[in-house]
């Protein structure tokens, strides 16, 4: 089981102090945290609530003022463990003048990859994040999601059991995001151990198994994100074939009250933004040409309000 516990917080405290080494403020305080292999947890809360103030000290960039933070079973100030670690930063800090392949091979070369492998492992990350085609630009032409795309490649060179990811999301279009989204439960698939700080609550929610959230430094609520989210005091019903009318009403109406409930709502489900933005994508790939037309001049049923010009 402590083999299993990839990072611990133990009362982890950060008070940043001015010039003078006058105390300016508490960043983080007395947080204790356990994340387990397997799992992607995410870190939320408001601007400047200590997120990545908690990364940098499991990073071993900053030294906490109090308590302690572990690694792998290891003090996060031994930088050796970092090896082991995949780090996504919110601002990217890549050379602009070097391409995608060039990027990889100098990361690959600062682990100190075996020539051979770190080539093998370049050219499948790049295939892996959607750059196979610009590989041989420079990142300074990079959009923000191609960016995005080569910094998570750059985090995964050193094939990381733990990878942590600071708004892996920002900047990406919906597709981007939804690939994103799809990469790190693929990492999870692998075994490794995700990370991630992100105000993109909807991203969080599809991804992460367990949250904790921080409020000025202070956690201030932890746990499985289906369990958080769950509304105990409602129940859901779904039924297709059949028509919404009063008379289902009336009858539904009967049986909630004989189980000494009411019946709130009745109506049909709306899927999500993101499932319609990319439905229109895909039927927009597949159709060239396809136009939105007004739904009078339109009688394809295909798409609410959308239809082919061809
Ligand atoms: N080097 C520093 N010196 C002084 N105060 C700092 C320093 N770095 C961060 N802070 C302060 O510590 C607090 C936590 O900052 P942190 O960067 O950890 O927040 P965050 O949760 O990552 O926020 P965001 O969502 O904006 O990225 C903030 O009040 C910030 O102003
Ligand atoms: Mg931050």
């Amino acid at each position: 089981m402590a083999e299993d516990l990839i990072v611990e917080t133990r009362s982890l405290t950060k008070i940043y102090r001015d010039f003078w080494g006058r105390k300016k403020k508490t960043a983080l305080n007395a947080l204790d945290l356990k994340i387990y292999r397997g799992e992607i947890f995410g870190l939320l809360g408001p601007n400047g609530s200590g997120k990545t103030t908690t990364i940098k000290l499991l990073l071993g960039l900053l030294f906490p003022t109090s308590g302690d933070a572990f690694v792998f079973g290891e003090p996060a100030a031994k930088v050796e463990k970092n090896e082991r670690i995949g780090y996504l930063p919110e601002e990217s800090y890549l050379y602009r003048f070097l391409n995608a392949e060039e990027t990889l091979d100098f990361y690959g070369r600062l682990f100190n990859i075996d020539p051979e492998v770190r080539k093998k492992r370049a050219a499948e990350l790049i295939e892996r994040v959607g750059l196979a085609n610009d590989k041989k630009r420079i990142l300074k032409e990079y959009s923000k999601g191609m960016r995005q795309r080569i910094g998570l490649a750059q985090a995964l060179i050193n094939d990381p059991e733990l990878v942590i990811l600071d708004e892996p999301t920002s900047g990406l279009d919906p597709l981007g995001t939804r690939w994103m989204k799809d990469l790190i439960l693929d990492l999870r698939a692998r075994g490794k151990t995700v990370l991630m700080c992100s105000h993109r609550l909807e991203d969080v929610q599809d991804v992460c198994d367990r949250i904790a959230i921080l409020y000025n430094g202070d956690l201030q609520t932890l746990g499985k994100v289906s369990t958080l989210v769950e509304d105990a005091v409602r129940v859901e019903v779904r039924a297709r074939g059949v028509k919404e009318s009063a008379e289902l009403r009336a009858d539904l109406e009967a049986v909630f009250r004989k189980h000494g409930g009411t019946l709130e709502t009745i109506g049909h489900p709306s899927s999500t933004l993101e499932e319609l933005f990319l439905r229109v994508i895909e039927e927009s790939k597949a159709r060239p040409g396809r136009r939105y037309l007004p739904p009078e001049e339109s009688n394809a049923a295909a798409l609410p309000a959308a239809t082919a010009r061809s």
